[in-house]
Order: C-alpha cells, then structure tokens, then sequence
C-alpha cells in the first residue's frame, strides 16, 4: 500500500477492540500520523492495554476526554452501546469536531439526533479484512461532513483496504456485498478444498491451494482492471478442464445464488437497521 504524508490531526478512538486497533495499526504502518497524535478510551481496561502496546498511542478516562483532546473521533464500539455512549457524548461534541461510526447498522439520523446535531459525520461499514490490511469500506457522509472530511476519511482507511462512498440508502448493500461477503468466500475456499480433497489431495495443500486461488483471482481482477468475464474467458479453451468446471457451476446456478445471497443479506440489514 503506499504512503500516505503526516496528517496533522488528533485521532481519538472510542472503543479500542478489534476495528480500531486494526484501523490504528493500519494508520500509523503507512505513517498516516504518529502514535502521540492517536488515543483512545474503553470500559475494558484489557483492551486499553492491548491498545496501548500495539500504537503506543495515549489513554483516556472516558470519552469526553478523547473529545477534548481529538480533531477526529472514531466510534467503535459495537451498535448496542451507541445510545449509551452518545448521550455521554452530548456534553463535549462540537461542530469543530469530525465523528466517523463504525457501528454496523446505525443510521447518520440516529447519530445526528443522538449528537444534538452537532459535529460533522461520516458513517462507515468496514468489512473484517481490515485487520489484515485487506478491507473493503463503504461510507456516507453527515449533513454538515464536508468534501475536505471525505479526503480525510479516504486517506485513512485506505491504509487498511478499499473505500468507496455511496449514498446512505445503499450502506445495506454495501452490508449485503462487501460486509457479509467474507462469510461467502469462506464458504466457496472450504467447497473448492473438499473438492481437493474428494479428488484426493491432503486437506492442508487443498485449503491452502483454494485459499491463494481466491486471492490470486481477486488480485488479476483488481490489479488489471480486467472485466471478469474477459478473464475467465482468457483461461477457458475450447473443451478443456475450465469449460467443464464451468458448466457444473452454471447447472447448479452458482451466480444466481451468489446475487441472491447479496440480496438477503441486503435485505436484512434494511430489516435490522434503526431506520
Ligand atoms: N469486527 C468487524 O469486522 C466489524 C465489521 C464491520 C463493522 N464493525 C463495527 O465495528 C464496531 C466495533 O467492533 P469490534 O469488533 O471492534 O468490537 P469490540 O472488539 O467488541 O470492541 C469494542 C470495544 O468498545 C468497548 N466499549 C463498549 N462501550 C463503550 C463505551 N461506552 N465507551 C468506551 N468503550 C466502550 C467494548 O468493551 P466491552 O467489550 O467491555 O463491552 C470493547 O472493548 C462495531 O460497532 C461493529 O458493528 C465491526
């Protein structure tokens, strides 16, 4: 990934669990800032030592203390703790400060109202590949977020994967796709290693074959800027081993299930979302 200049800005984490050491780790690998420009605060005196050891980044009381002492305030802490957390908030947000929530499902309404409608906003859905520096965000921004926010927020999740932005309404989507689809991959590197292994290669040498298969795959596609369809095509010769792979996955309707599985899953973060 490549580096990103200093940015001259505080970024205060609340929550200090998984996503935002992940997204910590990240910033400051690509030197994004320097660890005495990041801190933190959390219930959980544990997870504020882990945090701590792995950026060497300052330790906060309680949120208002990251409020006071942050230009960037990233929420990360899980959804059911939002109104909690928010009320608390009240007392400190100001319109000089920018909020970036990763809490899945909770809508830029419902911060807005739980802010007061103060401070300028920006809601992400990060998918679990952050924390190997292989995410896929997508993000929306607040009514008072501005173009110079959206730069900011780009320039630092980029440090830990792919962003795109995208208007609120397809956040669900983006949940149906990117944020689920994990789960999907893993399901087709487990089918493709039990076909390894039905063929008779040992469990590990299939996993690991499937698994580098997938990444390679998604590697050519990103990294050629290729049509998916032009590139299977490039490797399916006329009655070989690829076309009659192929036609198994087209009997069983392989892309018919993958798009509906985008679809459920898009429909019940519409279902689940506090909107
Ligand atoms: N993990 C993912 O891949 C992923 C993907 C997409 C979106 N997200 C979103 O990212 C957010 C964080 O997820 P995570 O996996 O990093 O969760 P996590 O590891 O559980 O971290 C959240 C931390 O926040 C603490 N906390 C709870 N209430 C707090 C409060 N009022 N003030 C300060 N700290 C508080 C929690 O302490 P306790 O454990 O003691 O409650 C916990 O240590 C969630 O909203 C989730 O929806 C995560």
């Amino acid at each position: 990934m490549s580096k990103i200049s200093a940015i001259d800005c505080r970024i205060g984490f609340i929550g200090a669990g998984k996503m935002a050491s992940a997204l910590a780790a990240g910033m400051l690998k690509a030197g994004v800032f320097e660890p005495d420009r990041v801190s933190a605060t959390d219930v959980s005196a544990d997870a504020l030592k882990a945090f701590a050891e792995l950026t060497g980044g300052q330790i906060w009381k309680s949120p208002t203390e990251v409020l006071q002492n942050s230009d960037v305030v990233i929420i990360a802490v899980k959804p059911q703790h939002l109104p909690h957390l928010l009320t608390d908030m009240q007392s400190g947000i100001s319109d000089n400060l920018l909020v970036i929530s990763i809490a899945a499902g909770v809508t830029l309404n419902t911060l807005e109202k739980g802010l007061n409608n103060t401070g300028r906003l920006i809601r992400v859905m990060p998918n679990t590949p952050c924390l190997v520096g292989a995410g896929a965000s997508g993000y929306s921004l607040g009514t008072k977020a501005t173009a110079e926010d959206a730069s900011l927020l780009e320039k630092l999740l980029t440090t830990v994967g792919v962003v795109r932005r995208v208007e609120e309404s397809l956040l669900d989507a983006v949940t149906g796709l990117s944020g689920s689809g994990p789960a999907y991959v893993y399901q087709f590197i487990e089918a493709l290693s039990d076909g390894g292994v039905r063929m008779g290669l040992p469990r590990q040498t299939a996993t690991e074959l499937a698994a580098q298969t997938v990444l390679g795959a998604a590697k050519m596609v990103l990294e050629t800027g290729q049509h998916p369809g032009v590139l299977k095509d490039a490797v399916t010769s006329p009655g070989g081993t690829t076309i009659a792979g192929l036609h198994a996955l087209e009997n069983g309707q392989f892309r018919g299930i993958v798009m509906n599985a985008v679809q459920q899953a898009t429909e019940r973060s519409r279902e689940l979302a506090d909107h």
